[in-house]
């Protein structure tokens, strides 16, 4: 860690408006390799960077994950999707973190279910080069193909009607409440990952159009979107013969909506 004078180095994270200042300075001054790098990553840090895009990782539901310049940083409150996501004791469990960005999603899903024994077969699928070179870096240790292209039209024909879960954090955004965004976001994150059309569902719609023809009988299709959006969301699944219900947790301020396919037989 470079030794410089925190007290004055979370004054200025403070006044920037860094409401974990403390814990900022802390971070960023162990990531620093000299005085300067530290004084150049507190100046970008003031100027709105994200703290992980500084750090070159975050930490998600206990894994630290690479997340790169221009790459979505994943939120605390997708660890809800993940939760869901693990109920499924399915053995083998094949699974699609789709729209992946830096692949946390996966790789907690992927490592929580194998530490309970369960044999996962793992993929993931994002539109931003930048994005698939950061999944790639954090997915290679469990030798999951990234593949790189418009939702799912990249993936290989021989997945098609074998997922058990399919992972989508979709863009949820409406396009007009980008402006309202906080800088970090609005300025920082690629608006390909935080654009999701006029009703914040354009992407969510593509996927549930598709998600029947990749499920495996009885797979789930798992979606974050806003409260407001979740209602639209289950009637939009149940139109494409998902059996759709809706998980909300409070403690996480999250939502999401899950779409079955219908068991075989
Ligand atoms: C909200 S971010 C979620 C990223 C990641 N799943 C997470 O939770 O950290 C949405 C992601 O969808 C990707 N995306 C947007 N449109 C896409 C498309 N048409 N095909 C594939 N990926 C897309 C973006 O590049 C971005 O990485």
């Amino acid at each position: 860690m470079i030794v410089s004078d925190i007290g004055s180095l979370v004054t200025t994270l403070r006044a920037a408006g860094c409401v974990f200042a403390e814990e900022e300075a802390a971070l960023l001054a162990e990531a620093a390799t000299s005085e300067s790098d530290l004084k150049g990553l507190v100046a970008q840090r003031v100027s709105g960077v994200p703290l992980e895009h500084l750090l070159g990782w975050t930490e998600f539901r206990g894994l630290r994950v690479a997340v790169a310049p221009g790459v979505f940083v994943p939120r605390q409150r997708s660890g809800f999707l993940v939760e869901l996501a693990i109920g499924d004791r399915h053995d083998p469990c094949v699974v699609l973190d789709m729209c992946c960005g830096c692949g946390a999603l996966g790789l907690a899903v992927a490592t929580e279910l194998s530490a309970t024994g369960i044999r996962v077969e793992l993929s993931a699928s994002d539109l931003e080069p930048a994005a698939v070179a950061c999944a790639r870096r954090n997915l290679a240790p469990l030798d999951a193909p990234v593949h790189q292209g418009d939702l799912f039209t990249p993936l290989p024909a021989n997945l098609a009607g074998r997922v058990h879960l399919l992972l989508a954090n979709t863009p949820y955004v409406p396009t007009a409440a980008i402006a309202d965004m906080p800088p970090e976001a609005r300025d920082h994150e690629p608006h390909t990952a935080l654009d999701g059309g006029p009703d914040g569902l354009a992407v969510f719609r593509r996927v549930a159009a598709a998600a029947p023809h990749w499920l495996a009988p009885g797979g789930r299709l798992l979606v974050e979107t806003s409260r407001e959006q979740s209602a639209l969301a289950t009637t939009i699944l149940a139109q494409q013969g998902l059996t759709p219900t809706i998980a909300k947790s409070e403690e996480l301020y999250a939502t999401v909506v899950i779409g079955t396919r219908a068991a075989a037989g």
